[in-house]
Formats: structure tokens, C-alpha cells, sequence
């Protein structure tokens, strides 16, 4: 690292990381052919294996971007994120904690077999498949659009436009949805659900079909980064409680069956979908040595191309790399 740049938001600084970053992308861009696509939507298959972005954004402003920047993709499971967040803004904490748990299930993100077997009282976290379910069926509104409005709302305010449905995604996960209708029934059977089933999947689906870039995931990191806060303004985006508890499930299990080692190995709060975006952030560290993004920054991937747990296979390499090199594990 370079010494005794106490400034690193200056010309000089910014095109020195910008060239490591245009490295460090170049050669974990040739490790995608290690990974697959999603194929259990169909258009998500269409995919480019190739394709590797990455978008930093720092509270200071500083901002580095290399690869596939410009692909737009569908968020997927990021969106579980913010479904949990405006369901506690909607709805408190203590009432969403009543009906889902913040433990992580070392299962896939999919699974129902963990939830008829320990015969749970709540679905284990928010961000597998169950919890996320039930959350949505607790977003106000008697429609999918209603339900869905307050996370574009809230998506609209930290990116500064609306993001938009990519309505082929939507309707490909809607048409081979069968998993996630047997969980759906399952959770309608044991009495979690608090919305009709068939508006609670149509919102599940439209959020996870919300395109965005890793410019706009790495916007929605740095806001987590700095506790809600806009780094901009410092007005309150989401309240500093409710961002706490969504970063400490992005760590346990934002991952999915992969999120220990994540944490062991990366060592940050981070949540993937099955498109192969992820959505990172390193909060402020109290360090001696001058480190890039010493006061956090939010880090957006894109990188179809996914692991046999189905995080970005590419995109996991190139995080874990960059938060060695930059120190960015919290431990
Ligand atoms: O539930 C699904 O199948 C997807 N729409 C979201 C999957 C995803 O990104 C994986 N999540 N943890």
C-alpha cells in the first residue's frame, strides 16, 4: 500500500487504486469460467458467464468502478434486505422479531426440509426463502404493487431515480416458481403468512425482479455503512437500530450456506443473489495506517457466473481479495 497518503480522495490516489481494481478485475475475470449460471429461471441462464463489474463508493464520495459496470441485473435476493428493512420501518422491530428469527440455517437458501424438521416457531432469518416470504406477507397494502411501493420508494431515495421491474425476469420466476409455492404453502398451512399467498409470491417475485446496476448496490452499501444515514447529507434513510440488525444478518447469513466462511475469510456484511450481484460494505475502521476507505464505503459485484452455493463465483474471489488488500474485515 502506499504510505503516507492521509488523503486518499485526491487525483493521484484515486487513479493509483483505480488501476489495482482494473487489475484485480482482469485476472479474476478469467476464473469465471469456473462458475454457472443460474439456471433454475430460464432467463436467468441467458446470462454472460464473462461478465465481472464492481462498483466501491466511499462515505467521502470516492468512488472506484471496473469491469461490467453498465449491465443492468436483476437483484433477487439482495431485495430480501430491503424487504426486511421496510417491514420493520412499517411495522417495528420488536413485531417483526415475533415472526422471524435472526439465526442462520447452514441450508440452502431454499430450503424447507429445516423448518417441518425442528419444527420451528418462525422462519429462521429473513434473507432464506421463508423468512423472506413471510416478511413480504407483512408489507402494508392489499396488492403486489402496494406491497412492493415502500421498497422502491426506499430504493428511489438512496439511488436518486426508480428502479424498474425487468417484467421477462418477473414473469420466467413467476412461471417456474414451484419451490417457492411448496414453501409459500407451507408457511400458509403452519400460519405464518399475514397476506393472501398468491399477492405475498407475485411481491416476492416483482422484488426480486427489480434491476438494478452495482453502482446503485454499492449507493445502498455505503448507506449501510454509515448507519442509514444519506453520506451525503446525514439525513436518516433508515433508522440506525433497524440498519444494525440487517448488517448483522447480512454477515450470518446474508451469504447463504457459504456466509461462515465468507465472514471468516472476507469479513464483511454482505448479501448475494442468485444473478450474481452482491451488495458489500465496510464499515469504518479505527486504524493507525492510512488505508483506502478508512470511513467505509459501500462495494457493488455483478458476476453471473456462481459457485456450487450459488454467491458469485468470481465476485467472492475479487471481494476477498480487494478486502485483504485494503483491510477490510471488521474482525
Ligand atoms: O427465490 C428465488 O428463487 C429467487 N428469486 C431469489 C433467489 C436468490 O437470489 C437466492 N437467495 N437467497
Amino acid at each position: 500500500m502506499v504510505q503516507g497518503a492521509a488523503n486518499w480522495n485526491t487525483e493521484q490516489t484515486q487513479e493509483w487504486l483505480q488501476n489495482y481494481v482494473d487489475d484485480w478485475v482482469s485476472f479474476y475475470r478469467k476464473q469465471t469460467d469456473e462458475g454457472e449460471v443460474a439456471s433454475y429461471i430460464p432467463i436467468l441462464q441467458e446470462a454472460n458467464p464473462d461478465h465481472l463489474g464492481i462498483s466501491i463508493i466511499g462515505k467521502d464520495g470516492m468512488k472506484v468502478r471496473s469491469g461490467d459496470t453498465e449491465i443492468p441485473f436483476t437483484i433477487q435476493s439482495i431485495s430480501k434486505v430491503l424487504s426486511f428493512i421496510v417491514a420493520c420501518m412499517e411495522k417495528g422491530l420488536a413485531y417483526m422479531l415475533d415472526r422471524v428469527d435472526v439465526e442462520p440455517t447452514g441450508e440452502a437458501f431454499n430450503s424447507i426440509m429445516h423448518l417441518e424438521m425442528r419444527k420451528v416457531q418462525k422462519p429462521f432469518n429473513p434473507l432464506i426463502n421463508a423468512g423472506a416470504i413471510t416478511v413480504t406477507s407483512t408489507l402494508e397494502g392489499n396488492t403486489s404493487d402496494e406491497k412492493l411501493k415502500p421498497i422502491l420508494d426506499l430504493m428511489e431515495t438512496i439511488l436518486g431515480y426508480r428502479p424498474a421491474l425487468n417484467v421477462e425476469v418477473y414473469e420466467s420466476e413467476r412461471d417456474s416458481s414451484m419451490r417457492n409455492r411448496a414453501i409459500g404453502y407451507y408457511l400458509l398451512e403452519t400460519g405464518f403468512l399475514e397476506s393472501d399467498l398468491n399477492i405475498t409470491l407475485e411481491t416476492y417475485f416483482k422484488q426480486c425482479s427489480i434491476e438494478v446496476t452495482v453502482d446503485d448496490l454499492a449507493k445502498i452499501g455505503v448507506v449501510l455503512a454509515n448507519d442509514g444515514e444519506d453520506p451525503k447529507t446525514g439525513e436518516e434513510l433508515i433508522p440506525r437500530k433497524i440498519t444494525r440488525l440487517a448488517k448483522a444478518l447480512m454477515l450470518t447469513c446474508g451469504m447463504y450456506d457459504a456466509s461462515g466462511k465468507f465472514a471468516a475469510y472476507v469479513g464483511i456484511p454482505a448479501k448475494s443473489g442468485v444473478s450474481g450481484g452482491i451488495v458489500a460494505l465496510a464499515p469504518p475502521r479505527v486504524r493507525d495506517e492510512d488505508l483506502p476507505f478508512i470511513n467505509g464505503c459501500g462495494i457493488g459485484v455483478y458476476g453471473p457466473a456462481l459457485d456450487d452455493k450459488g454467491n458469485s463465483y468470481a465476485g467472492i474471489k475479487l471481494l476477498r481479495h480487494i478486502a485483504k488488500q485494503w483491510d477490510l474485515s471488521i474482525f
